[in-house]
């Protein structure tokens, strides 16, 4: 069994992932970080050198071979990827899909460090890609609201589970 944690930049999913690891014993993974590691390259870097088109391509590369082996995985995905494709599809086939939930404005209250992340750079932007992205995030198996501690979001995705 496999947890997938999908949502927008800054919705906490990595720590998230880092608490379910830690506290249950989860194998954690990172899309971003195994697409960092595979290219040798930041996200910043990718964006800026290759292109966002490639960026997408690289995701949906590494869902559909990476991941496809993960048994007791925590996964947690770049804000982007569940809303390219049929990437949403795949997710839902390797584990249960969370979606952490939160508004625009706390997010953006939350989020310090916007410089590695190139699509938070414009404000307007962002909110914008905030908004086209809800009906993608609908389509996980379970909403979860992320505007509480990490320990709670990961009892919330616990019980869901085990229910
Ligand atoms: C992106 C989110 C980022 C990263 C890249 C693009 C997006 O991941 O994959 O900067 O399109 O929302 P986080 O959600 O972990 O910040």
């Amino acid at each position: 069994m496999n947890i997938i944690l999908v949502g927008f930049m800054g919705c906490g999913k990595s720590s998230t992932a880092r608490f379910l690891s830690k506290q249950y014993g989860f194998r954690i993974l990172d899309t971003d970080r195994i697409i960092e590691k595979k290219l040798k390259l930041t996200i910043k870097e990718i964006f800026k050198q290759k292109g966002e088109s490639f960026f997408r391509k690289t995701e949906s590369e590494i869902i559909r071979t990476n991941l496809s082996f993960c048994d007791n995985c925590v996964i947690s995905t770049g804000g982007g990827l569940p809303c390219y494709l049929d990437n949403m599809e795949i997710l839902k086939n390797i584990g249960w899909v969370f979606h952490l939930d939160m508004e625009f404005n706390d997010i953006i209250s939350r989020v310090k460090n916007k410089t590695n992340r190139p699509l938070l750079e414009n404000i307007e932007s962002a909110r914008e890609l905030f908004e086209q992205r809800k009906s993608c995030y609908d389509k996980a198996h379970f909403r979860i609201d992320a505007n509480q501690s990490t320990q709670r979001i990961a009892e919330d995705i616990m019980s869901k589970i085990n229910s």
